[in-house]
């Protein structure tokens, strides 16, 4: 049995308000929100285009919130230094994206940036097995990346608590990231799987009260002490 830290909440601006985006950030502020998860789309890796490091160094202006940048693009390597630069504090490459993966990790942490690696929904989580003791976190897509509002993906259960199973047997310092369709509903379970930081979109920015909803996404996580699965 392992004892949990409490839930890291990641709202994904993909579901913000474009034309008032600091509107948004600020209201996720005062909501609590621990990390700001920015969706960096290229229109090659995947079919949608969205942020680049330009917005990513506007928000940096604004906010003290750790930014979170998923890159779902191809080349990661040619863009990591320009998205340290624009202020980012995880940089989360796509394990299907980087056939020298070792090396992209040491890339961004040589620049003094946390380093994510993340896999979609069907690719094997041995691929990220050697690569544990070097990243500061795994994240597992529960949706195959690219929107927002998709529908959750539940091998992610068995696909955390395996990674999470790893990590502790080790005593790697490693967390556990889960990404897509992610909602009120789902969240604890989530949790309970073993993920330490949950990114939730249209979970968050479709309820009528976004703010509200992330004090009860942490309520909802706050009864699960253990791993269950
Ligand atoms: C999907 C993105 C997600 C997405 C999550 O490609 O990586 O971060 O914004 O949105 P929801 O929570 O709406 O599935
Ligand atoms: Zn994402």
């Amino acid at each position: 049995m392992q004892k949990r830290n409490p839930v890291i909440i990641a709202p994904s601006l993909l579901s913000a308000n474009f034309a008032r985006l600091e509107e948004d950030v600020r209201m996720l502020e005062k909501a609590g929100a621990d990390w700001l998860h920015i969706d960096v789309m290229d229109g090659h890796f995947v079919p949608n285009i969205t942020i680049g490091p330009l917005v990513v160094a506007a928000l940096r202006k604004i906010t003290k919130l750790p930014l979170d940048c998923h890159l779902m693009i191809t080349e990661p390597d040619r863009y990591i230094p320009d998205f340290v630069k624009a202020g980012a504090n995880i940089i989360t490459v796509h394990v299907e994206a980087c056939p020298h993966l070792h090396r992209t990790v040491q890339h961004i942490k040589s620049l003094g940036v946390k380093a994510g690696v993340t896999l979609n929904p069907a690719t094997p989580v041995s691929s990220v097995k050697e690569i544990l003791p070097d990243a500061d976190m795994i994240l597992l897509m529960s949706v195959n990346p690219g929107f927002g509002g998709q529908e959750f993906i539940p091998s992610l259960y068995r696909r955390a608590a395996t990674i999470s199973q790893w990590i502790h047997s080790q005593g790697l310092n490693c967390l556990i990231e889960a990404d897509g369709g992610i909602k009120l509903d789902n969240i604890a379970d989530v949790y309970a799987s073993g993920v330490d930081a949950i990114v939730s979109g249209s979970g968050i920015f479709s309820a009528s009260d976004p703010g509200s909803m992330i004090a009860s996404m942490r309520k909802a996580c706050s009864n699960v002490d253990t791993v269950s699965v």
